[in-house]
Formats: C-alpha cells, structure tokens, sequence
C-alpha cells in the first residue's frame, strides 16, 4: 500500500526512481511523483493516475540531472486520486520534499496548529503536514535528520517517511514506525524502499529496520537512530531471490505467472522444513515445545486469501491435534475483546507480513499473554518480527495483487506447522507423520498436472467473459474456503458478483438466487474416502434441479458426478484434507483468464493494493 524509493549513488536517481516505481506499483496506482535535488534547489513532478502519466509527463518536463531523490506511487487514503494529492508534498519554502506511506493518524490537529501559524495548504493529505513539519525544523536550521527525528516523535499512527532537502546534497533521510521500509546496501549507492524489488536489480544485500528508527543514506553510508537521535541499528540480510522473479517473463500478467510458478513455490515451502530427526524447522524461533503442549486453544487471525488459507488449517490443526481452533479475521479480532491468555496460541498468516490489521490483532494477543507464530512470505517483516516464531513459505515475491501462490503455500505451512503441534503434543508419531509429510511432497506434481490441463478452464472462462455477471462457488469441508477464495478471486479482478457457500447451507436461504442457468462451481471432496462426497453430490442435484448451470471440479475417476456436471473438471487423487492444494488452482486460472477476456489489467485491480497498511 503505496510503494517508496529513496536514492543516493552515482547514477541518474531519476530513473532510478523510476525502476524501482515500477516495481512497486503494485502496491498502490492512483498517482506517482518525484522529487530531486540539484544545484541546491528541488524540483519535483507528480501525476495522478498510473506511473505512465508521470513517465509521460517527465518526458515532456524533463528534471535537470540529479544523483538524489525520492519517489512513491500512491493507494489513496486521505484525499481523492488527483495531482495536488500526489507525493511528493513539499514545504511552503519548496526546500524540503516528503514522500509517505501509512496514515498519521493525528494529522486534524497537526494541521490546526500550522494552519494556525499562517501554513497554507495545498492538499488533502494526511502526509502534508509532515512536509511543512520537516520544511519549518530545518528553516530554524536543523539537518534533515534530526528534522526527521523530531517530526516523527510528534507523529502517531503508520507511515514510512521519506524526504530531501534541497540544502543537504546526497542525502535521503527516512523514518518508520508500523510501516515497512527496507535500505538497499549497494557499492558507492544506497537505496530505501517499502520493498527489495525496488533495488534488486541493483543489489541483494539489504538491511531491514526496526520500529522507530531514523535513517539516513548517502552514496557511501548508512546511519540509524532512534527517535530520540541515539544510534541504533538494523538487520543486515542478504535477499535469496533474484530479478527475474520480480518481472514477468513472458507472462502477460503476474498473476498468471505466479499460478504457474505454485508448484515450485509449495515445494520450496516445505524445502528443508522436517529433519532426519522427525521436527519442524521453524524460523526464528522464540517458542519452546514446551509451551505448545501447555496450549489449549489456537486462534488462527489473518485477512482475505490469507484468513481462507486459515479456514483449510482449522479443519486440519483440529483434526490432528485435537485443540480447539478458532479462525478469525484479524480486522475484527483485537475490536470484540477476545478470551486468549498464556495458554492461547495465535497463529497468523500473511503474505505480505505487514497487514495493519493483522498486525494489530497479534500486538494484542501478545499484550493479553498469548504467544504467537506467524506464517508469512517476506522475510524480515514486522509481523514475523513481532512474533515468537515464524514459518517463512519461501514462495518468492508475489507482485499480482490477486493473491495465488500467496495462498497456497500458506496453506502448505499450515500443515506443516498442523503437524508439527500434533507431533509436539503427541497425537502423531514418525510414520503417520512421514506419510502425510510423504503424500504433501507429491502435491507440487499434482499442481503441475491440474496446470498442465487447464486450457478448458479457460475455454470456460473466455466463453463466460461474454455474458455472465454473476458467479457462485461451493464447497464443504476444507472445500468451502476454496469456494470462498474462488469468490474472491473472481470478484477483485473480473470485479464479477461472486459469493462461495457452504454447499449444505445454501438450502437455508442462498437457494432462492439460483435461476435458470446460474453458474456455479461446485468442489467436490474425493470419493469414496470421504463421507461428505455424496452430501456434495446431493448439493449439486439440488441446485441443477433449480436450473443451474453446474460447473464441477471432482477427483479423477468420480464416477457419480459426471451426470450432474455441466461442466467437469478433474482434480488429481489426494486426500481430502489436501484437496485444496489442488481445486483452488483452477478457480485462480479461471478468474485470471476471464478477467483477461473482459480486457481489465489482472495485476492492478481497481481500488486495490497489495499489502494493506492502513487499518
Ligand atoms: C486477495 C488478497 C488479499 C490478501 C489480504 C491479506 O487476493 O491478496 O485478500 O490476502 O489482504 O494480505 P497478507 O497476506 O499480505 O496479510
């Protein structure tokens, strides 16, 4: 949720800026700017709408060259999508630029008192105030740095600040609390960003900083302080995966890539997770065995594709270990007062690893005594950082704002840490535990198989582009969250009404909206080892009895569905608990390739943003 570059270093910070823009888009578009310094004077362009229009417009406006600046690309929170609220937002003396992303959530009052002191304003933004803050310490005659210092301790809520000054030459300054900021360790060049994309072109060293911290960059060197200007430190860390997972290669969209690139994700998720000795391998663990077999209940809190993904664990973790486990959106979790206590172990998931809501939902469950293991694909984040174990899924980056291998691996690390506790807690030993570890090290080859067929899903998809506008997914069991996800799927990129049901619930209401040739996809468990196979099958007939058009994804060799199924696709053989590993794969395909038909950009959904910093 908008995406940051700071740059020092010899080359052009313009394009730079650009590249590293590009990278991140995917965290915001509603407008993009920068600003640069040359010859003691800042000059800075912004535009509303996707960083096309800004290229376009500097193309037109050219910048003089300069070795230092910023830039951002926007998910508008404060203020409409247009020009004046672009960043950067610069001080009245036009000395000092300032790019952010987050929300300062006392910004009314902030605002007051400068427009009280004769400030004129010249945008609806939150962040303004911090670029009039910052222009007024340094005019009194403060470095950047300590300017930044200064500004943020008044700040309260998220932001990842990042600002020049027209008077300090190679120096970008930043600050950060609850908001992701990574610095790009080069040679003779230094980067800041919200993420490594932005530089992994440039270099793969990289230090990750802690909360409240001020740092400054310059061609040659990094400082970090605390709020209070005392010195402080970040974690260096070196990043495992290389440019060409951040770009497309020959794909049209990233999304489509990273549906294609789930095998390889899942297998590298459970890479090296399970030793000769039979125990998971957790990363950064501040958690002892002990303390998981004191827990007695586990509440699972995540958003969107991630809370699905927590969904399929529940069903998993309970049936393996026997502890009650509850799933929970983290937006709704801290807000009910939840009863969770030292024996409650919260389990987080997010691909991102700085969700605002989730991240909140654990500082409370830590604050109530809890303990807390996350599940997250970004090294480094807070929310792994905050807490007392992290399974990383390795998945390598997802840029697609529709989350799929996001998703899936996800799921794969709930297994794993399923079966860990189970293990821990003595409910499973060696070979029941190798077996299921045996049967999820075929999943990447099942995955591969459902891709390599998925041209029909397709067909389906391009002919339903032409006239459908509404979509229905069902499902039971660990079925239903991957109807829900097929939903969701669906709705942020075809921007289609979809809604997943729980097959045996329909009957109770959701019935009523089925008419004669409604689509609905139906995931069937597979047969004959499941008990729920035939309900399933009974869901279907009901809803073709309505005149549905059926649409179903059953195991291979299903013989009782085909004479219900409209449509069928088949899934490769696994057990039902893995069952989603395999059926939400087709449902990712059918809802990128659809929303490819109706010709909207798959990667960059309307009035979305990968990584939901606000709350
Ligand atoms: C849906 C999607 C979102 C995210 C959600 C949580 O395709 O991507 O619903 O799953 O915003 O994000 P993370 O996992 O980064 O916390």
């Amino acid at each position: 949720m908008c995406g940051i570059v700071g740059y020092c270093g010899p080359r052009q910070a313009r394009d730079i800026i650009i590249e590293g823009l590009t990278r991140l888009e995917y965290r915001g578009y509603d407008s993009a700017g920068l600003a640069v310094v040359a010859d003691n004077t800042l000059y800075w362009d912004k535009k509303s709408g996707k960083l096309a229009n800004l290229c376009a417009d500097l193309e037109a406006h050219p910048l003089p060259p300069s070795t230092q600046g910023i830039g951002h690309t926007r998910w508008a929170t404060h203020g409409a999508p247009t020009d004046a609220n672009a960043h950067p937002h610069v001080s009245s003396d036009g000395r000092v630029a300032v790019v952010h992303n987050g929300i300062i959530e006392n910004f009314a009052s902030l605002r007051a008192e400068l427009i009280a002191e004769g400030v004129t304003f010249t945008s609806d933004t939150d962040t303004e105030v911090a670029a009039h803050l910052l222009g007024q310490e340094v005019a009194a005659g403060a470095s950047l740095a300590v300017a930044m210092q200064h500004v943020a301790s008044r700040l309260t809520g998220a932001f990842t600040l990042v600002a020049v000054n027209a008077g300090e030459p190679d120096v970008v300054v930043a600050a950060r609390r609850n908001s992701p900021l990574v610095v790009g360790l080069g040679k003779g060049e230094n980067f800041l960003a919200s993420d490594v994309a932005a530089f992994i072109e440039h270099t793969r060293d990289a230090l990750e900083l802690g909360q409240d911290q001020v740092v400054t960059i310059t061609s040659d060197s990094v400082t970090i302080t605390d709020f209070d200007g005392n010195p402080s430190e970040g974690r260096p860390y070196h990043v495992d995966w290389d440019l060409s997972a951040a770009e497309k290669q020959g794909y049209d969209w990233f999304m489509r890539k990273e549906i294609f690139e789930q095998p390889k994700a899942v297998a590298d998720t459970l890479l090296g997770r399970w030793t000769d000795r039979g125990d998971l391998v957790l990363d950064e663990v501040r958690i002892s065995p002990e303390e998981l077999r004191r827990i007695n209940k586990i509440v699972i809190v995540a958003c969107g594709s991630a809370f699905y993904a927590g969904m399929v664990a529940k069903y998993a973790i309970e049936h393996w270990t026997r502890v009650a486990c509850e799933v929970e959106l983290a937006s709704e979790f801290r807000y009910r007062d939840p009863i969770i206590d030292p024996m409650t172990l919260v389990i987080t998931i997010s691909q991102s690893g700085e969700t605002a809501d989730t991240l909140m939902a654990i500082r409370h469950a830590r604050e109530q005594g809890a303990r807390v293991i996350a599940i997250c694909n970004t090294n480094g984040a807070t929310i792994p950082r905050e807490s007392d174990a992290a399974i990383y899924t390795h998945a390598g980056p997802e840029i697609g704002v529709a989350s799929t291998k996001g998703f899936l691996t996800q799921v794969v690390a709930c297994y794993l840490l399923g079966l860990y506790l189970a293990q821990v807690r003595g409910m499973k030993y060696g070979d029941e535990i190798r077996s299921l570890l045996d049967e999820l090290e075929t999943m990447p080859d099942k995955i591969q198989k459902v891709l390599d067929g998925i041209e029909p899903v397709y067909e389906l998809a391009r002919e339903m582009a032409k006239d459908e506008d509404a979509v229905f997914f069902l499902g039971r069991h660990v079925g239903y969250p991957v109807a829900l996800e097929g939903a969701l799927k669906l709705k942020e990129i075809a921007y289609l009404h979809a809604e997943g049901f729980a097959a045996g619930e329909l009957k109770h209401g959701a019935i009523a909206v089925i008419e004669e040739g409604t689509p609905v996809f139906v995931v069937v468990p597979p047969q004959g080892r499941d008990q729920l196979h035939d309900k399933v099958v009974s869901n279907i007939e009901e809803i073709r009895a309505r005149g549905a058009r059926t649409i179903v994804l059953a195991e291979e060799g299903d013989t009782a569905v085909e004479a219900f199924a409209d449509t069928l696709f088949t899934l490769p053989r696994c057990s039902t608990l893995l069952q989603p590993l395999v059926a939400a794969v087709p449902l990712q395909a059918f809802a990128c390739e659809l929303a490819t038909a109706k010709g909207h950009d798959v990667d960059q959904p309307r009035n979305l943003a990968k990584s939901v910093t606000v709350e």
